[in-house]
C-alpha cells in the first residue's frame, strides 16, 4: 500500500482572509505531501508494513523497527494529523457547536468562549513545534480536554480521542502572520468545522480506535 496525499477538500483561497492561498498551497503541497512521500521511501525496505495505514504506524510503534522508527513516527504523525486538520476547516464554518458536543463543552469548560481561551492559550504556550487539540478521554467519564502535542505526535498515541485540531508549527501562519502567533489562532476560529468537530464527539463514545483505524486507513 502507498500512503497517498488526501486532496484537499476545498481551494487553496477558500478560507482567505483567515488563511491565505499562498500558505495552503504550500502546506498542503508541499509540507503535507512531503511526510506522505518520506514515509513511503521510510517503508519501502520493509514489505512487513506495507499493510498497514498511517495510524496504525502511529500506534504501534514498537512493532516498528528502531532503525526506522523517528521517521515512522514523524512522517505517519504528519500524514495523519494534517488529514485531520485539512478536515476541521471549512470555508461554510457556522461560527459555534451544535448539538451535544455544545453542550459538552459548556459542562467541562463553562461555556464556548472559555473554552477557546482555554485553547488559545495552550496553543500559544506551545514551546516549539507541535498541534493543539480537543480531545475526548476514553476513561473518567468522556470529560472534554485542551491540550497539546510536539512534533507530529496525536493523541490517541497516549488514549485520547481527538475532536479538534489546530497545527501551530509556523509553516501553518508565518507568511501571513509572521510571529503573531495569537493572531493566528484567534483568527482560526472563524474557519472551524464545528460540524466535523461534532461528527468526531459523537464517534467518540464508543469503539473510539477502531473507529480511528477505519480513518486511517482511508487517508
Ligand atoms: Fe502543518
Amino acid at each position: 500500500m502507498k500512503h497517498m496525499l488526501p486532496p484537499l477538500p476545498y481551494d487553496d483561497a477558500a478560507l482567505e482572509p483567515h488563511i491565505d492561498a499562498q500558505t495552503m498551497m504550500l502546506h498542503h503541497d508541499k509540507h503535507h505531501a512531503s511526510y506522505v512521500a518520506n514515509l513511503n521511501s521510510t517503508l519501502e525496505q520493509f514489505p512487513e508494513l506495507h499493510e498497514r495505514n498511517a495510524l496504525w504506524l502511529l500506534l504501534n510503534l514498537s512493532k516498528v523497527p528502531q532503525k526506522i522508527r523517528t521517521a515512522v513516527r514523524n512522517n505517519a504523525g504528519g500524514h495523519v494529523n494534517h488529514g485531520l486538520f485539512w478536515r476541521a476547516m471549512s470555508p461554510a464554518a457556522s461560527g459555534a457547536p451544535a448539538g451535544p458536543l455544545a453542550g459538552a463543552i459548556d459542562r467541562d469548560f463553562g461555556g464556548l468562549e472559555q473554552f477557546k481561551a482555554r485553547f488559545d492559550d495552550a496553543g500559544g504556550k506551545l514551546f516549539g513545534s507541535g498541534w493543539v487539540w480537543l480531545t475526548r478521554a476514553q476513561r473518567d467519564g468522556g470529560r472534554l480536554q485542551v491540550s497539546t502535542t510536539s512534533g507530529h505526535d496525536n493523541p490517541l498515541m497516549q488514549g485520547h480521542f481527538p475532536i479538534l485540531v489546530n497545527d501551530v508549527w509556523e509553516h501553518a501562519y508565518y507568511l501571513k502572520y509572521e510571529n503573531r502567533r495569537a493572531d493566528y489562532l484567534n483568527s482560526w476560529w472563524s474557519v472551524v468545522n464545528w460540524q466535523e468537530a461534532a461528527r468526531r464527539f459523537e464517534h467518540s463514545d464508543h469503539s473510539a480506535e477502531h473507529d480511528w483505524e477505519g480513518e486511517g486507513g482511508s487517508l
